[in-house]
């Protein structure tokens, strides 16, 4: 029994109408906004290829997020840029890293806002890699050390939530037991699960943290994007290993992904809308005249559609802007 009987286009018919059967939206407490600390004070310096996002100064960050906050955005995720890079990542785990500062700064001077940090050793060793690297390779658990400390100092800084972001095997549980042998037991771990290894990411390194690989790639760790039921064993393990929230990164592409993730786990899911997604949107607002409000709209509603329950947006200042006035 189709038409006449039945017209879609009976409750597309005026915004009201098509509220009420509305399956989607985005909330702001959907987001988690992104930020860049550096070292310094006064700092405020627009990174070109992320417009609207910054390099801040522990000061500076301290304003910013207050400005995050008041938007009703309930999370951000720290980046660090060191003040030196060397073969043993040391500034990753110092006390008086820049991320530990900007933690203690953020949880002293704006509490409510859920602090989360990146937890990763390419932004602080000098070959840019993600750990310890003998003869061209990663070398897997020597580097798990290292993340260990790194997850501690981060907790004792006062982190609410961390994200181990190296796709080294054994990530989760290696942190899990480290926190909790340190009475880090409500500290939580939103794993990146399944990162691919993407040109996407491109605008991160060369602008955002100025970090980049000197010899070789990380095809070693991250996976292949010709692979979707990788992604499905990825997510078990994480989840086996004590993962409270999972990640698919980058989001734009892999949506199908997401879906798949979110149909097989009942466990909160991420999507990391990364820096190449969001520099794609600028150009084309720029380049082809796409309205950049509508499109933002319409591609963050899609990770929601997919499966996400949260994402990670250098778009979240401006979404959140843009909720408000509706
Ligand atoms: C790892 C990390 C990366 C990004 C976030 N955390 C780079 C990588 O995994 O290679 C990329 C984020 C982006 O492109 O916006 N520290
Ligand atoms: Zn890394």
């Amino acid at each position: 029994m189709g038409f006449p009987v039945h017209r879609m286009r009976r409750l597309r018919r005026n915004e009201y109408l098509r509220s009420m059967v509305r399956e989607h939206s985005l909330n702001v407490k959907d987001f988690i906004y992104p930020m860049f600390v550096v070292h310094g004070s006064g700092v405020k310096r627009e990174i070109p290829s992320l417009k609207g996002n910054y390099h801040l100064s522990v000061d500076k960050i301290v304003e910013e997020a207050r400005i995050v906050r008041d938007l009703g955005i309930p999370a951000v995720l720290l980046f660090g840029i060191p003040a030196k890079r060397d073969v043993a990542a040391s500034e990753a785990y110092s006390t008086d890293g820049i991320v530990q500062q900007a933690v203690r700064a953020l949880k002293d001077k704006v509490p409510e806002l859920v602090v989360i940090t990146d937890v990763c050793l390419c932004e602080y060793t000098e070959h840019g890699h993600c750990g310890i690297v003998e003869n061209g390779y990663l070398q897997n658990d020597a580097s798990l050390e290292l993340i260990a400390k790194v997850a501690c100092s981060h907790a004792e800084a006062g982190a609410d939530i961390m994200a181990p972001a190296a796709m080294l095997d054994g990530q989760i549980k290696t942190m899990r037991e480290n926190l909790d042998k340190n009475g880090f037991l409500n500290v939580a771990l939103m794993a990146y699960s399944v990162k691919f290894a993407s040109r996407l990411y491109d605008p991160f390194f060369k602008e955002g943290t100025q970090s980049h690989v000197t010899s070789g790639d990380k095809r070693s760790h991250q996976m292949d994007y010709s692979n979707a039921t990788e992604a499905l064993r990825e997510i078990a393990l994480d989840i086996e290993e004590g993962a409270d929230i999972i990640m698919v990164k980058p989001a734009m592409f892999y949506l199908d992904i997401v879906y798949r993730v979110k149909e097989q786990f009942k466990v909160p899911l991420a999507v990391y809308n990364v820096s190449g997604e969001y520099a794609m949107v600028k150009a084309a607002a720029q380049v082809a005249k796409l309205d950049e409000t509508a499109l933002r709209h319409e591609i963050l509603t899609g990770f929601k559609r997919a499966g996400a329950n949260l994402i990670i947006s250098y778009h979240a200042k401006e979404i959140a802007q843009s909720l408000m006035q509706k």
